[in-house]
């Protein structure tokens, strides 16, 4: 029997984990945020000072990353980093470095492992295009790119990073204009995704969306 999916992919900031989670634990599905281990790797990246564009030392570095994702938690080499892997420098760094065929080939393995029983909930950019192409159900999150500012905005300060919003507006773009131009595996809606336009829906009202459709093919 075929373990079903849902993937959830989207710009930056657009939602998408916050709609993944809460539609994951409904259904009591597992939950994957591909973003995180690319965050992790960027992450290891500054950490270690290796340089950005050293494909093969990233790539090492992305299939040796000891994590394990504890509910809401997230432990690099035993070490809490849920908060560290959402600093901006983290984010943009991330983004850099998933432009990279070796270090995307890295993590590939790594995410079909989160696909086990009951089902699972894969957000990112190419859960559906790429990574779970047979998935069940395919949403793709918009949102302007001011409510996404906005988000993160929040996000930052109620972490207690350091935010401004003229800055996060520029980097929003920068990021979008990266994920969306890239070669590998850009962002974009997969065929016969379902648009799911967030900025003036509530969570949940985004994941009751996302239920319905879910319930719609059939589950
Ligand atoms: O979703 P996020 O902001 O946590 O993702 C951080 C970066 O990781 C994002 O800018 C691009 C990259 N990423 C990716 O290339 N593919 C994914 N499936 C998820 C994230």
């Amino acid at each position: 029997m075929t373990i079903p999916v849902i993937t959830i992919d989207g710009p930056t900031a657009s939602g998408k984990g916050t709609v993944a989670a809460r539609v994951a634990q409904t259904l009591g599905f597992a939950l994957l945020d591909s973003g995180a281990l690319y965050r992790l790797t960027a992450l290891s990246a500054l950490e270690a000072g290796t340089d950005l564009g050293d494909e093969p030392a990233l790539a090492k570095l992305a299939s040796g990353l000891q994590v394990v994702f504890d509910g809401e938690r997230i432990l690099l080499a035993g070490r809490e980093v849920s908060d560290a892997i959402r600093a901006e420098t983290v984010g943009v760094a991330a983004s850099k470095i998933a432009t990279l065929l070796a270090v995307r080939a890295a993590l590939v393995d790594f995410q079909h492992s989160f696909r086990q029983a009951p089902g699972l909930v894969a957000d990112g950019r190419d859960m559906g295009t790429v990574i779970f192409p047979d998935a069940q159900l395919k949403v793709f999150l918009t949102a302007s790119v001011e409510a996404r500012a906005e988000r993160r905005y929040k996000q930052l300060i109620g972490k207690g990073f350091p935010a401004n919003m003229a800055a996060l507006l520029q980097d929003l773009r920068e990021r979008d204009a990266r994920d969306t131009e890239r070669a590998l595996a850009p962002l974009k809606p997969a065929e016969g995704a379902h648009l799911l336009e967030t900025s003036v829906l509530s969570v949940d009202q985004a994941v009751a969306q996302v239920l319905a459709w879910y319930r719609a093919v059939g589950h």
